[in-house]
This record gives C-alpha cells, structure tokens and sequence, in this order.
C-alpha cells in the first residue's frame, strides 16, 4: 500500500460563470477542486492550509475513517475549524472500500465550491470486478449561484426563510450551453465509437436531486457510495447530494455529439421554486467527419457548424415513479462487498425527518410561514453544534456539558406523518443530543418523512458507514407488513438514501467504527436547520476497535 500526500490551500479565487466574476473559495485555485485518488489499501495525508476569510474543515464523504474519527471534518462534531491562517492534516488508511467518493467542505455553505472527487481504484493486484474501461470520466453535479453562498445561507437563517433557488446546475463547474454566457466553456467529454468509458458521477448538489442521462446512451450501474453493484442498466439515474454512481458507458452511436444531462427532480410541490433549466456537457465522438462545434472558437473560420447535439430525455421534474424505478433496481453482489447484512438487530430505532418552525425572536424579521422561522427536526430535535469543544473532543475527554446522548430511539410523538400534521407537532424542541451504539451493536433505523408543510424527499447521510438499504416505501411505516418486505439477501450499500418523499426507508449497519458520526440531510439548508443528529460508538475492546488518540494539529476551538 503508498501513502499520497496533498496540500490543499484554501484559498479566494476569481471565477466567471453566467457573464459575471466573482470571487469564490477554492482549494488551490481550482474548481471543481482537485481529484484525490488511491487505491483500496492506500493511506491518505491531506495538509489543509486555510488561506480564506472563513474557518473551515474538510470532510471526506463516505470514507469510513477506522480509527480515525478525528479526520472526518464535519464542523464542530469531529473537530473545531481551520481558523484563517491555520491548518490541519487529515491522515486516514482507506479498509475495504472501492468505487468514487468525494470531499468537500463541511462548515458554513462553503461546499457550494470547495468539493472534488475522491476515486478509489482497486486493491494492489486485483480489478475492476468489470471490464476494464477504455477512460475514466468524473462528472461532478453542482449548483451556481451569483451571490456568495456564506452569505445566502447566513441570510436564511436571519430570516428564517428559505434560501435562494441556485443561479444554474453544473457539471465540473460548468452550466453548459442551455445557460447564458456558458457555451464556450461547456465541458466536453470526447470518446471513441466502440470504447466503454466509466463516469464517475458525484451529487455534489447543495439542495437539489438531479435526473441525469446521455442522450442515446444506456448507464450501466456497477458501483454506488463506493461499493460495487450488481450490473444495472438504465437510460436515468438519480442522484441525491451525497450519493456516488460508477456507470459505464459504451460509445455504441453514430458518431456525433450528444447532450450529458442533468435537471432537476423536486419532490416537494410545484409551488416550492426551484431551476428548471438543464445543466449540460458533450459526449463527443472522435472522428475527423464531425462538424465543429457552434459555440467553439474553431468554428471561427466559418466551417459548417453542427446542429445542436440531441438531449436525453429526462423525466418530468416531479416524476417520482421514476425515483422509484430506478433506485428498486439497485442490488449488491453477495460476494464481491466485504460486509454481509445484519440478519438480527440489537438497536430496533424510528427517527422522523422533517421541518418545522421555530418561534420568531422579537424585533426579528422571519420569513418562513405563519410568521415563523423555518427550522428541520430528527424525532422533534432540532440539532444544534457545540461551540466550545467538538463533541468527539468532548466525548474523548469527557468533558461534561457540550452534548447529551439522550437522543429518543423512537419519536417522542406518534401521528399520521403523511396527513394533515397537527400544529402542535411543528415545533420541536432544540439540543446537541447523541445516540450512544455499543461496539459491535447490530442497527436498524427506520427513516421517516414526515410532511409537516409538505412531503419531501431527504437524501440521508450517515458518516463512518456504508448501511444496507433494506426496504423502502411510501406513507407510514408499519412494522408488521412491511418487515416481510425486507431484502436481507443482496440489499445495495450506501452512505446516503433518499428517504422517499412522504414515505420511509429501513437501513441496517453495525457500529463497528468508534467515534462521533454525523447523520443529517446533506440538502445544506436543512442541516442548519437542525436535521441531524450523532451517534457515539463506544470503543471495543480489541486493539483495532479502538479510536487513536487526536493528532497533535486538531484545531481546538478558541
Ligand atoms: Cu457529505 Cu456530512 O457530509
């Protein structure tokens, strides 16, 4: 196994896109950012330098972190944040895991573009469990805005209201032609007629679910959230904010240029305002009898240039069916991932996901309804950071008063999650709560839309952990039917499910990972409404179950 060492300095850097300059926060001036990859086995050492106006951490999405809980970045959980003029080396060993993930900023909205690709290529000595691809392709999905997202979202929450809708979706940080003054530096992806390519495709969206597809082109699944699949073939996937696809593609088509695409999917009703303009790049066959391209400079010399290239067709923005569809045909391979599903559980628990309000301060302008605050809840508790100590710190130190693990492992308030809420259920009760796991402890959660205000679909996100997605479905749960529903045989491993919209999903792991491990929407508003909690797996009792002490840089809080 190497060691691959990066220096990522945090950074502010000019950038145009949509016909204006602004300047954003990159790591080393790029964006997307830099891609990191490793092989299954490989250890990583990432020296963070934060050169930026803002404090800042650094998450590696999915990575499981074994012993190293300190390196998993989100803000105030796992540790307090690069200060500007600070920095912080993320040292971590990847066990057991393959496929495309991702790293991103965990603190404030700053993912919005400080992210990139983490690709993780199989063990020394083994491959693909697939045909070797001819080229490998990253395709990032985004979102623009002209505004400075720290700024956004600082203005939400003054005003308790919902964010701005973003400016554009991206793909590797660029709108594409259907955009103003995007055409020239839409990405294009060239392959050859014949040659089957791997995207790997990252939701690295802050509020939005993207449908995603290449017009004329079949997807083959073969991995997701860094485990691999059983092969899955389809004309769309989707993708949450979070979640990873391996899709192989093969350039089976007359040469030409195709659209790659991606618009959005809202599950929540029309009436919440969201893009409906599609993000663009080009699958561009290399042959020397196509056109030049309308927006290119190589048009310039007055050739014939080609015809708009074809768009996929996409589902409708609300076609949950779709959602549906596609995610029921997601398998594991019994042999090929290293963990099997829990077969009985030890932690039988019930979280409800949702929003709620939150009374407004006086002399406050709210701007959520009934002239509230928008707040979100997990079993109505609207979580809330620490400031003084990270909770892992304090966990590690015992350091009294900075969280509690009275996380209820049912909801404290039963009702009809899909029909008319009562009003009294709308306001939970806020708090930096804990669940605390037993190593080696068998889970099962059931996730639980609820639709106070209105249903809605929420990409779930547990840190520390791949889980099995055992079942999913629509309106309440109900333990005895719909445990006979339970895939316990080749259910797909994930880090993060889309909760169905006014629906549930089951996942079931075992906390064999000590530490302080986030679970939360990963729509970024929601986070900071409160839609997370922390579960604390106690040490085992084996030398690897156990944490390794903090490195000597962890950045305290001031
Ligand atoms: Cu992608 Cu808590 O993170």
């Amino acid at each position: 196994a190497e060691v691959h060492y990066h220096n990522f300095v945090i950074q502010s850097t000019p950038v145009k896109r949509l016909c204006r300059t602004k300047n954003i926060i990159t790591v080393n001036g790029q964006f997307p950012g830099p891609t990191i990859e490793a092989r299954n086995g490989d250890t990583l050492v990432i020296k963070a330098v934060n050169q930026a106006q803002y404090p800042i951490t650094l998450h590696w999405h999915g990575i499981h972190q074994r012993r190293t809980a300190w390196a998993d970045g989100p803000d105030h959980i796992t540790q307090c944040p690069i200060q500007p003029g600070g920095s912080y080396t993320y040292r971590f060993t990847i066990i057991d895991q393959e496929g495309t993930l991702w790293w991103h900023a965990h603190a404030s909205w700053l993912r919005a573009t400080v992210y990139g690709a983490l690709i993780i290529y199989p063990r020394q000595g083994s491959s693909y469990p697939f045909t070797k691809p001819h080229r490998e392709i990253p395709i990032l999905l985004g979102e623009w805005w002209y505004a400075n997202p720290v700024d956004i979202l600082n203005n939400a929450l003054m005003a308790g209201a919902a964010p701005n809708v973003s400016d554009a979706y991206t793909i590797n940080g660029q709108p594409g032609d259907l955009y103003n003054c995007s055409s020239q530096d839409t990405v294009i992806v060239p392959v050859k007629q014949g040659e089957t390519n791997l995207i790997r495709l990252v939701g690295s969206t802050m509020n939005q679910e993207l449908f995603f597809g290449i017009a004329k082109h079949k997807l083959t699944v073969v991995a997701i959230d860094s485990s691999y699949t059983k092969p899955y073939t389809t004309d769309v996937v989707v993708v949450t904010p979070g979640q990873t696809l391996d899709l192989l593609v093969t350039a089976d088509q007359a040469p030409s240029r195709y659209y790659i695409a991606a618009r959005a999917y809202a599950s929540a009703p029309s009436s919440v305002p969201f893009d409906n303009t599609t993000t663009t790049a080009v699958l561009e066959y290399q042959s020397p009898n196509l056109p030049c391209r309308a927006a290119s400079k190589d048009c310039s010399g007055g050739g014939a240039a080609s015809p708009k290239p074809q768009l996929p067709s996409l589902p409708a923005y609300s076609d949950t069916s779709a959602v549906t569809r596609f995610t029921s045909g997601l398998r594991s391979p019994q042999k090929l991932n290293p963990i099997t599903v829990p077969k009985s559980v030890d932690h039988n628990l019930f979280f409800t996901v949702g929003l709620g309000l939150r009374p407004c301060q006086r002399g406050r302008r709210c701007g959520g309804p009934n002239g509230q605050n928008f707040t979100a809840s997990m079993n109505n508790v609207s979580f809330v950071l620490p400031t003084n100590y990270s909770i892992l710190q304090a966990n590690y130190q015992n350091i009294n008063g900075v969280f509690s693990s009275n996380f209820p492992p049912n909801p404290p308030l039963k009702f009809d999650y899909t029909g008319k809420v009562p009003r009294k259920y709308w306001t939970p009760k806020r708090g930096t709560e804990a669940l605390r796991l037993k190593f080696g402890s068998r889970v099962q959660l059931v996730l639980q839309d609820t639709s106070i205000f209105a249903a809605e679909n929420h990409p779930i996100h547990l840190h520390g952990h791949n889980f099995f997605v055992v079942a999913e479905g629509f309106g309440n749960f109900n333990a005895r039917k719909d445990s006979r529903k339970f895939n316990l045989v080749d259910p797909p491993q994930r880090n993060t499910v889309g909760v169905p919209v006014g629906g549930w999903a089951v996942i079931r792991f075992t906390a064999d990972n000590p530490g302080v491990w986030l679970m939360h929407c990963h729509f970024d508003n929601h986070l900071f409404w409160g839609l997370a909690m922390v579960f604390v797996t106690d040490n085992g009792v084996g030398e690897l179950e156990t944490i390794e002490p903090p490195p000597n840089d962890l950045p305290r809080c001031s």
